[in-house]
């Protein structure tokens, strides 16, 4: 008999374009789990990832990785949704939400139909609005249902403080909260080092914070589409979950009087562990601060209530 101890862990990845094919390599690279399921509408696509990857087992560890369908989400402890169209240039995540949500009915129906104790890890944007989605067609409970969330932001703005002050972005401390996307919030007033406030000049707060926000039409300028960091993102993500490790991460979640917050889906620090999202941490926000992470919750109400759910 196989004890808890050996059960193995699977993760599925839906979707494997740049995003979903990058975290899995980061995943197989990095023996996150020991097994990988890649599952695309295009199943050719998957399976050629999968081989490719496969290729490549010499030279790293004993990850088993294959092309499936959705029946192998029965055994998933998580599911990461990274599937539908990305921002073409120009184009902001909001635009993206009726091409993408039209294709979460079919996605969360697949997933519930095999699985009712895994965790939904959503990467596709707009990534609190689909996560929102998410929630409501699983009708799992809001634990098991996480958005990427301001994780990605919060590490941009993590490295941009890094370079202006020349410390290692993992010894900088700092948040951004909100929508992953254009209203998002930099909580100033809570970024340190070693508990010490850092002081910036108004233009240098203006130029980290606008590099940051606009990180992602950069990239997709510059290269097509972001994949790297938002694939080290949802993997510190995964480990969270699978090592029970209860680390404190900007991820999406369900928020309920919170900052004057209720029925949105947002990027707030959450202590992340086995269960999915155990906590949402409290935050003393500013007046500024609460001002705006206010506005971003009404932005996304407002296109939630367009939605037929
Ligand atoms: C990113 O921020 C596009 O949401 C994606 O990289």
């Amino acid at each position: 008999m196989v004890n808890a101890a050996q059960r193995p862990t699977r993760v599925v990845v839906i979707g494997t374009g740049a995003v979903g094919a990058t975290t899995a390599y980061t995943l197989f690279l990095r023996e996150r789990a020991s097994e990988l399921v890649l599952i695309d509408v295009n199943h050719d696509k998957a399976l050629g990832e999968a081989l490719d990857m496969n290729h490549g087992l010499p030279f790293t560890g004993g990850v088993k990785l294959w092309a499936g369908d959705y029946s192998d989400c029965k055994d998933a402890d998580v599911i990461v949704i990274a599937a539908g169209s990305n921002q073409r240039p120009g184009e902001t995540r909001i635009d993206l939400l009726k091409r993408n949500a039209a294709i979460f009915d079919d996605i969360i129906k697949s997933i519930v139909k095999y699985n009712d104790h895994g965790i939904i890890l959503i990467a596709t944007n707009p990534v609190d609005i689909l996560s929102y989605v998410s929630l409501k067609k699983s009708g799992f409970p809001v634990n098991r249902v996480i958005g990427s969330g301001t994780l990605l932001d919060s590490a941009r703005f993590r490295y941009l403080i890094g370079q202006n002050k020349k410390i290692n972005p993992r010894s900088i401390h700092a948040h951004i909260v909100g929508e992953h996307g254009d209203s998002e919030v930099p909580l100033w007033s809570i970024a340190n080092v070693a508990g010490i406030g850092l002081e910036f000049t108004d233009e240098e707060r203006e130029d980290i914070f606008n590099r940051t926000k606009n990180a992602a039409y950069e990239i997709i300028n510059a290269k097509g589409s972001t994949s790297y960091a938002i694939a080290l993102a949802l993997d510190r993500i995964i480990v969270s979950i699978l090592q029970n490790e209860a680390s404190v991460l900007n991820v999406s979640t369900l928020l309920k009087n919170y900052n004057g917050v209720s029925d949105v889906y947002l990027g707030v620090p959450c202590i992340v562990d086995r269960s999915g999202v155990r906590e949402i941490l409290d935050l003393d926000l500013n007046e500024t601060e609460l001002a705006k992470f206010q506005a971003s919750a009404n932005k996304l109400k407002e296109q939630i209530a367009n939605l037929d759910l």
